[in-house]
């Protein structure tokens, strides 16, 4: 179940009921799949070869299906990050900066924890998505975020894209960002 952290206020929102509302209010996608379909085994690993990517997505294969002709996406994949990732404080300082996309970005998180940045109304302003297994938001297109790991370091998720040549961020200098430790 996600959690929110609103950044000038540091309100924290764990009810589900209202976590739903809050994202919804931001014009977030926010659904739920079932983190319990994935194998044991599968749960726990984040080095993942090119095989156990294929049986992660062959395991929510309906849930994606649903997703691509509801909205669109064309093509999908498995993206892992750990400690076992090269460079990954490298990597995690690049993700660090505010973004934009011309399409929405939408990640399914089938293991481990992930937290998305997101800049919402003027009333409300930054605020931290906090994501575990199961969960499955889609940061609206134009709408500035950037994503980066939580404590534990590591996540495996489903990512889906309307684009098939891929996607550019563009930066996105916000001065009224500042940036704070969760
Ligand atoms: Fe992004």
């Amino acid at each position: 179940m996600a959690q929110i952290r609103v950044h000038n206020t540091n309100e924290r929102i764990e009810v589900e009921d209202q976590v739903v509302d809050f994202l919804e209010k931001q014009e977030i996608l926010y659904e739920h799949w079932d983190a319990d379909k994935l194998s044991e085994e599968l749960k726990e690993k984040y080095a993942l070869s090119d095989e156990e990517k294929q049986q992660i997505l062959a395991t929510y294969d309906s849930e994606i299906k649903d997703l691509a002709v509801r909205r669109g996406y064309k093509i999908w994949d498995v993206i892992t990050l750990s400690e076992a990732t090269p460079n990954l404080d490298e990597l995690l300082q690049k993700f660090e900066a505010v973004h934009t996309h011309s399409e929405d970005e939408i990640r399914a998180i089938t293991a481990g924890k992930g937290i998305f940045i997101i800049k919402g109304t003027d009333d409300t302003g930054y605020f931290d998505v906090e994501l575990e297994a199961g969960d499955v938001i889609s940061v609206p297109e134009l709408k500035p975020h950037f994503f980066t790991l939580m404590d534990n370091r590591k996540i495996v998720a489903v990512r889906l894209f309307i684009e098939t040549e891929g996607w550019v961020a563009s930066p996105y200098n916000d001065p009224e960002f500042v940036k704070t430790n969760a």
